[in-house]
């Protein structure tokens, strides 16, 4: 007889999105330790949590992250059937947005109204904090996030189409300083240690200011001339529309292009430069190694001076596990005041990819309640909800005529460290054995006992 399951998988319907993942409840307590222990150094960092929408207006993003970049270019997924656009096509734009927003001219709103699910967190915040004056309630708003991003991108180990960042974003007018860009570095290698790795570089470099970008611009397309023939498609055209582009470009032949040319920092100003040497010099404060790569330009258009990635922890080709940097010129960009900002992002599941799934600590159950026998079973029921109420962890089998082996069998997989075992005589004596999991020592206590006994031995 064939098994069942062989009939579950021909009929099955529907396969997860290409490049998205389950996360499954064996894995919940590994992401769970991420985010709280995420939470615990963002806090003593002084940044507050802050939560926005997981799609936003399409232009925000091509406003933010240039209409270059790959991001931009290739991979935002638009939300095409947002309702104010379906209200739009039913009733028209104009009446729509007088609807909404009083009058036309108000809002400056024109009838494209597309949103994409966001790619990264940046833009969002500084939407927020623009729209929410936040500019006002303090002068450097420190702010991280938690959450899923969406990237239509070719999946492959590390690279997904909907993956997690851990962000931050210090915002605030006049706020540009060395030591805050070093702390955000800083922050970034005391997370990453945190989550328990060690083996990563963390990679720095300077754009410089957006005259010192364009010098950087020039100096690029001088050495790229020669050898455009030898450049990929995309190449060509990205060395007219934003030559850095060229030097992230992933076909082999750019790449050894790429390798040979030699950059150092004659594209930034004197005052460009004595920056980028006191953030280096606060970095080396915090006794953090950093590895000046003259090379590293980010894949969006809207940093400045600082750039950074956290590279390596066996990841292979996908191997940035975070990345960020300072980028002054945007909140005023988008319409907010001339706010200086710094930040960065990791990615949870390169982290965990990194981390293999071992080394974080498995959260276990307190306690698993074996029933034997109908009125058992009954007992068990109200008894697991009484442990429950006292904040102690507690399961049972919703299987009322199981036998003794396969509901221990049950326990010891969920990780019980004490099972409660209630069986005829139990009923009759109104007591339950508490079996130490771990030394097989077991004790026979009363049902109005056992939270008390429980909580004194879990504690
Ligand atoms: P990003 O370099 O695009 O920067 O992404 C940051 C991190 O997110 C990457 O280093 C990687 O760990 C993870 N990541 C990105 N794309 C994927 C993907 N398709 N699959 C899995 N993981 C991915 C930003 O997003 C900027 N907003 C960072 C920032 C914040 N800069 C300033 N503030």
């Amino acid at each position: 007889m064939p098994c069942p399951c062989i009939f579950f998988y021909m009929t099955k319907q529907f396969s997860i999105p290409r490049g998205t993942s389950d996360i499954l409840p064996a894995m919940i307590p590994f992401w769970e330790e991420i985010e709280s222990k995420a939470k615990d150094v963002l806090k003593i960092y002084g940044f507050s949590e802050i939560r926005t929408p997981i799609y936003e207006d399409i232009n925000l993003f091509k406003r933010s992250m240039g209409q270059t970049s790959d991001v931009v270019n290739k991979q935002l997924l638009e939300v095409m059937n947002s309702p104010s656009r379906v209200a739009m096509d039913q009733k028209g734009v104009e009446q729509v947005h007088s609807e909404i927003y009083g009058s036309q001219e108000k809002t400056g709103l024109v009838s494209e109204n597309t949103y994409a699910l966001r790619p990264e967190g940046t833009a969002s915040i500084v939407r927020s904090y623009i729209e929410n004056r936040l500019d006002a309630k303090e002068a450097l708003s420190k702010l991280f996030y938690i959450g899923p991003m969406f990237r239509g991108e070719r999946p492959q180990k590390g690279r997904l189409r909907q993956f997690h960042q851990i962000g931050v974003e210090a915002i605030g007018v006049d706020t540009a300083s060395p030591y805050l860009d070093a702390e955000v570095i800083g922050l970034g290698v005391r997370l990453l240690q945190e989550f328990g790795l060690s083996g990563f570089k963390l990679k720095i470099n300077s754009l410089g200011t957006k005259e010192d970008k364009e010098n950087f611009s020039k100096i690029l397309r001088d050495r790229l001339k020669g050898k455009l023939a030898h450049l990929c498609e995309d190449c060509q055209s990205r060395f007219d529309r934003n030559v850095f582009r060229v030097l992230d470009c992933k076909n082999s032949s750019c790449q050894a292009i790429v390798d040979a040319l030699e950059f150092d920092d004659q594209h930034l100003s004197a005052e460009s430069r004595d920056y980028f040497k006191q953030v280096r010099e606060a970095v080396a404060s915090l006794s953090i190694a950093c590895e000046y790569s003259p090379k590293l330009v980010r894949g969006l258009d809207y940093y400045t001076h600082t750039v950074f990635e956290f590279v390596g922890g066996g990841l292979g080709t996908q191997d940035a596990l975070g990345a960020g940097g300072r980028y002054n010129g945007l909140v005023s960009d988008l319409g907010g005041p001339a706010a200086d900002a710094v930040g960065f992002a990791l990615g949870i599941e390169r982290i965990l990819l990194s981390i293999g799934e071992k080394s974080l600590s498995d959260k276990k159950l307190d306690s698993f309640m074996v029933a034997l026998g109908e009125t058992a079973y009954k007992r068990a029921f109200v008894i697991t909800d009484f442990i429950r109420k006292s904040n102690i962890s507690c399961d049972f089998a919703h299987r009322p005529g199981g036998s003794m082996k396969s509901q221990m069998r049950l326990a010891d997989k969920r990780g019980a460290r004490y099972v409660l075992i209630l069986g005829e005589d139990e009923e009759k004596n109104h007591s339950v054995v508490i079996k130490d999991m771990s030394t097989g020592d077991q004790e026979n206590v009363g049902w109005d006992e056992v939270v008390e006994v429980l909580k004194r031995k879990i504690k």
